[in-house]
């Protein structure tokens, strides 16, 4: 049996103090849209052609939050190692290296989906008492749509300053709206490589798709 199993870090003290200013700052910026589903790695019901949500791009996270950029790229490649038992490589592709996952009000979701990674991080920055926003993984690879994974996936609730690693290449996922109309659930969302599978296996379909790379 295919068990699915992540491992968590608090890293509150490695953030600056002014941390939680420069997220919601960040996350008022989001880009919010009707996303199309992604191509190869969406695991949407065949029913589902959008999904709504928000995103704030690399490069703004790069000129908003040099903290977090760094953190990616120096003391988050330590814990990954740590969490993996072998070296762990950030992104050179500072397009889609760290970006921030936002939802706001309780319609929007994120996409059922794999990662064409091998390893995610996870930094969740916001806590949310009055419930949703779980990201929710399959154990079974093979799972397809919301009631799918929700049938046979564990939820994970996202707490402020809690950095998760997983498999979201193998395991399918996605994130629940938010209970609360005026919440908001912000997420940084981290690609990190090993050596059996590297950054140069990420499609280049989905470059295309994102970026309009010829
Ligand atoms: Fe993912």
């Amino acid at each position: 049996m295919l068990l699915f199993h992540w491992t968590s870090f608090d890293i509150t003290s490695q953030l600056p103090e002014d941390w939680k200013e420069d997220i919601t700052a960040a996350a008022a910026e989001a880009d919010f849209q009707d996303f199309p589903r992604t191509p190869i790695l969406s695991r949407e019901a065949a029913d589902v052609t959008h999904v709504t949500r928000g995103r704030v791009h690399a490069d703004q996270v790069q000129q908003r939050l040099p903290w977090l950029y760094k953190l990616y790229r120096h003391h988050f490649l330590e814990l990954a190692a740590r969490a993996w038992g072998e070296p762990i490589e950030a992104a050179l592709d500072d397009r889609y290296g760290v970006v921030l996952n936002v939802q706001r009000g309780n319609r929007m979701r994120f996409e059922c989906h794999v990662d064409s990674n091998p390893v995610t991080g996870l930094l969740f920055l916001t806590d949310h008492p009055a419930g949703g926003g779980e990201l929710v993984v399959a154990r079974d690879p093979a799972a397809i749509g919301v009631e799918e994974l929700e049938r046979d996936g564990t939820a994970i609730t996202p707490r402020a300053g809690q950095l998760i690693f997983f498999d979201g290449k193998t395991h399918p996922h996605y994130a629940r709206p938010l209970v609360a109309e005026h919440d908001a659930r912000v997420v940084a969302v981290m690609n990190f490589y090993t050596a059996s599978c590297p950054e140069s296996t990420r499609p280049s379909e989905l470059n295309r798709h994102l970026f309009g790379d010829e």
